[in-house]
């Protein structure tokens, strides 16, 4: 068993270095380099990443790996090859994709994301859960940036990989991004080793939004301060570094989101018609429930007061409120 894995490590390893050796040398990854350098990756950016290639044939990891002496039948356990349809034999699981290898906490490559050039499903073949790779534990690029969220008692939350990788490139070197699932309950205890806050930095879409009002529980529940970055016009952050600039993204995104209650009430007013009178009291009274959530007295009464001044409400009634609320909820 320990055995096992040792050999998937170091599979996973020269797997690595082939991928990267034939997107950086060969003719048959020009489109991929191409992609890349669309996509606005430098050689930098590829070698810090260790971005590579895997060829669009069947067998270029089945020959190489048996070339190496590996066992078929233990890669494809460690989820680098895939049983043939048709029975016997086994073919290459990633092909003609380029390839963002994944670390455990350690730096050992336990993974790999696949993505497609052109549209198509999946955009991102991850590899499978395997005995290195457990999805619900792993973070993208932990092991790089646990060293600065340790100082800066603070990390960033991504949703995808090229969203990290950019965000790193504008100087945000606490990133990390789950691996095309929810963050769970095991990520926020293992960020909270090393974090006092998270700042989650998902998509501005419906999907990413709804995921960030997921995650605020998960990381308070863990002993995390939320804070949540606003993504404008349902970009990534891949795209906003793109549009406006990396400083711009550190500036406004990463420095300037908001605390967790803020981004909860903003996200609530987008259900919500507030010209009219009751719904504007079904959005008060809602918003006074989550005030009413927050510990500390001093929080509960900036948010009530700037809630009073907004909507020509007595501060008073507004603590009323929170009290009952705050008795309901015992
Ligand atoms: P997104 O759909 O937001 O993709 O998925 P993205 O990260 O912006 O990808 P690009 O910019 O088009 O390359 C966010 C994350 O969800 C996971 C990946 O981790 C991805 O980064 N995902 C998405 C998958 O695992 N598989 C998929 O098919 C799609
Ligand atoms: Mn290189
Ligand atoms: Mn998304
Ligand atoms: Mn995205
Ligand atoms: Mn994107």
């Amino acid at each position: 068993r320990q055995r096992e894995k040792q050999t998937l490590f170091e599979a996973h390893a020269y797997t690595a270095k082939l991928y990267h050796y034939l997107l950086q040398n060969t003719e048959a990854a020009k489109s991929a380099k191409d992609y890349l350098r669309s996509r606005g990756f430098s050689d930098k950016l590829i070698e810090e990443f260790g971005i590579g290639y895997a060829p669009a044939r069947w067998d270029t990891l089945v020959q190489a790996l048996a070339r190496q002496q590996y066992e078929p039948a233990e890669m494809e356990r460690g989820g680098l090859l895939s049983r043939k349809q048709d029975g016997d034999g086994y073919v290459d699981r990633f092909r003609d994709r380029v390839m963002f290898p994944i670390h455990d906490g350690d730096g050992r490559i336990v993974a790999f994301a696949g993505r497609l050039m052109t549209d198509g499903q999946p955009k991102y073949l991850n590899s499978p859960e395997t005995p290195l790779f457990n999805k619900s534990r792993t973070l993208y690029r932990l092991h790089e940036a646990k060293g600065s969220i340790r100082r800066t008692k603070q990390v960033v939350l991504f949703e995808g990989y090229v969203d990290c990788i950019k965000a790193w490139w504008a100087g945000v070197h606490n990133g990390v991004a789950t691996m095309g699932t929810a963050l769970t309950a095991e990520h926020a205890a293992l960020l909270r080793r090393y974090a006092d806050e998270a700042i989650i930095c998902y998509d501005g879409d419906d999907a990413g939004q709804a995921a960030a009002q997921k995650s605020i529980p998960l990381l308070e529940a863990a002993g995390l301060r939320a804070r949540v970055g606003i993504m404008p016009n349902r970009m990534d952050p891949d795209e906003y570094v793109s549009s406006y600039g990396g400083e711009a993204f550190v500036r406004e995104c990463i420095d300037g989101a908001v605390s967790a209650v803020k981004f909860q009430l903003i996200y609530l007013r987008k259900s919500h018609i507030l010209l009219e009178d009751d719904g504007k009291i079904r959005y008060l009274s809602e918003a006074v429930r989550l005030v009413a959530r927050r510990e500390s007295p001093t929080e509960r009464e900036l948010l009530l007061k700037e809630l009073a001044q907004e909507f020509n409400v007595s501060v008073d009634t507004l603590k009323q409120e929170v009290v009952d609320v705050r008795r309901q909820e015992k």
